[in-house]
């Protein structure tokens, strides 16, 4: 499989066709080897029908639902996010994938089905990079350092909806805050990563308030550096995988009111340390 670097910190563009991936072991290897150097994968011109996006998703582990948004009735564990004039999304802020579970996902992967005519792009960046751009002392203060992750901090937007609280009354129970290392490492490579986000990372533990919301600040800028990013222009058939141990990312939002809607599934992950 060609894998073809995409940005100087991570990103790949892969030559590979993903059904097969997701059927022969020879090759979902060395596609879980890219993506491990690489921290975030893209293929174009795939045609990955909902129930092949969940064998892929499999391949690297236990689908996960998510708690807030719909998934598919014809593959359940496929989920849809969906962007349209009426509603249009809420997905803003930078952030690692579902960080308010003890045990947030690992792989995401996510498929492109309604493409606006311009804009919709998504950026990703790495949060090993940024760690492995930190100067030693900073790195010394916030490598022992724990963050509370709180799912209704990222979705305070749709709690303030009419009926929002109800709706997510059911989330809100099976997800207290969590507490994570301001630092995780990855246990497959090893390396190291900043693991605060904006969205769900509402406060660092053991700091004052305001020493905690500065730090916070600086790490979340940090991660989210030009030079650590890479962007992705869709187009139908294309496909992105990522270790969400290692990146961030965020969907340029910029194409409102035409409708985007993209097929996810995200795969079960560790207790980051
Ligand atoms: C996500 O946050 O997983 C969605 C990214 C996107 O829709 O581009």
């Amino acid at each position: 499989m060609k894998a073809k670097q995409a940005a100087g910190a991570l990103g790949a563009w892969v030559e590979v066709d993903l059904r097969q991936a997701a059927r022969s072991a020879a090759l979902f290897a060395e596609l879980e080897a890219a993506l491990l150097r690489h921290e975030v994968l893209f293929a174009r011109d795939q045609a990955l029908a909902p129930d092949d996006l969940k064998r892929l998703g499999e391949r690297f582990g236990d689908i996960e639902e998510h708690p807030a948004y719909p998934t598919l009735a014809e593959a359940p564990g496929v989920q849809v996010l969906e962007s349209t004039a009426s509603k249009p999304t809420k997905i803003e802020a930078w952030h690692s994938d579902m960080t308010f579970r003890a045990e947030p996902p690992g792989v995401t992967v996510l498929a492109a089905e309604t493409l606006p005519a311009f804009g919709g792009d998504t950026l990703w960046a790495s949060a090993s990079a940024a760690h492995d751009g930190l100067s030693a002392p900073m790195r010394r203060l916030v490598d022992g350092l724990a963050a509370t992750h709180d799912f209704a901090s990222g979705f305070k937007e749709s709690l303030a909806e009419p009926g929002g609280w109800e709706r997510l009354r059911g989330a809100l129970a099976e997800h207290p805050a969590v507490t994570h290392p301001v630092v995780r490492t990855h246990p497959a490579s090893g390396r190291k990563a900043i693991y605060v986000n904006r969205l769900f990372t509402t406060r660092i533990n053991g700091l004052a308030p305001r020493e905690s919301e500065a730090l916070l600040e600086f790490l979340c800028a940090e991660v989210t550096t030009v030079e650590y990013t890479v962007r992705l222009a869709w187009q139908p058939g294309t496909v992105a995988i990522w270790d969400n141990r290692a990146t961030q990312h965020k969907p340029v939002n910029d194409y409102f009111p035409q409708h985007r809607r993209m097929h996810r599934v995200t795969v079960a992950g560790e207790r980051p340390r």
